[in-house]
């Protein structure tokens, strides 16, 4: 169990050895930020403080996760949420392998289901899958005993991003409710803004979200948020710029002229950031298209937790697994 005993919201996170946990979240999954209440959005967050400590240790390792095999299962890249849910799961003390689509038996024609299934015959607890299909995630959910996390499924849901997003934004600010966040980019293809919209609104944030009209979701006000073409309006007055990644892997047609020219109009400059509150943090999930979302000098500047938002990726991840798969038996969803 977790060494650090602390008492957060009223629940205590982590007992002492051999004290059963408190509280859990619901299932043997983290779908989605859909599927999550405001508690239990709540409950990672604050056991993420918790285990942000062991990161600032000469030992970062506790037992939480000892006995427990967890399978990192990626069929599309990534560099940050891979090696995080990795050092995660290593300082959890879990035993985990990483799989990657390009050396399994995928390459020879074999299907998710067969490949998950497989995977499964070898008793994992957790299996972190990422891959290039919305309801990838889901669907593994049913076929599988083994617990399922979304590591990102096509341009569904990204949860874990969300969740370090609002980890992060909650430890500059001391609050979610109320803040003025702007989401700039390619909002279309972004299961990191999907994910971030359904957690802030639940939080109770003030979202605007801005691109150009391709790259705006028809019928995103129905979420919750107010959508504008005009970025210098999302970021008016606003504590929190989120920037997202143009998805050129994910276009197919033009959904703007030029690159340079969406740099022009929508790009995140130093100009368009003095709009924004003198205390406003820039965030972007990475990876970053310098020069065509965000200019060097904000990704770079006294204002950006682009790199925090990585270090507190850890943190988050750690916390979501030690929530489904230490200490005792799951709650059954009510
Ligand atoms: N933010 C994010 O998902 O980055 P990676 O694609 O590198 O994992």
């Amino acid at each position: 169990m977790l060494p650090d005993t602390r008492a957060v919201s009223g629940v205590e996170v982590a007992g002492g050895p051999g004290e059963p946990v408190a509280a859990r979240l619901r299932g043997k999954d983290l779908l989605g930020i859909a599927e999550l209440t405001v508690g239990e959005i709540r409950l990672v967050l604050d056991t993420a403080e918790a285990m942000k400590e062991i990161a600032a240790r000469p030992i970062k390792k506790v037992p939480a996760l000892r006995g427990k095999t967890v399978i990192n299962l990626f069929f599309e890249p990534s560099t940050r949420t891979r090696t995080s849910f990795e050092v995660a799961e290593k300082r959890l003390s879990a035993d985990t392998l990483n799989i990657a689509a390009s050396t399994s038996s995928v390459v020879k024609g074999e299907t998710l289901a067969d490949t998950a299934l497989n995977l499964e015959a070898m008793s994992p607890d957790l299996m972190v899958v990422r891959h290039a299909s919305s309801g990838a995630c889901h669907f593994l959910s049913r076929i599988c005993r083994a617990g399922i996390v979304n590591a990102g499924d096509g341009m569904h849901e990204h949860p874990t991003q969300a969740l370090l997003d609002a980890f992060t934004i909650r430890g500059h600010k001391k609050r979610i409710e109320g803040l003025k966040i702007a989401i700039v980019g390619d909002l279309l293809h972004s299961r990191v803004l999907r994910s971030n919209v359904l957690l802030l609104t639940k939080l109770g944030a003030d979202v605007w979200v801005s691109g150009p009209p391709t790259l705006i979701p028809p019928g995103i006000e129905q979420l919750g948020v107010r959508a504008t073409t005009s970025v210098d309006e999302a970021v008016e007055g606003a504590d929190v710029i989120m920037m997202l990644r143009i998805q050129l892997e994910r276009m197919l047609g033009g959904y703007f002229p030029s690159l340079r020219e969406y740099f022009t109009v929508f790009g995140m400059t130093a100009e368009r950031v003095r709009r924004a509150k003198a205390d406003v943090i820039i965030m972007h999930p990475g990876p970053m298209n310098r020069g065509v979302e965000i200019a060097s000098e904000v990704a770079d500047g006294r204002s950006s937790v682009i790199l925090e938002q990585v270090s507190n990726g850890v943190a988050v991840r750690m916390a979501v697994l030690y929530l489904l798969a230490g200490g005792g038996e799951h709650e059954t969803a009510a």
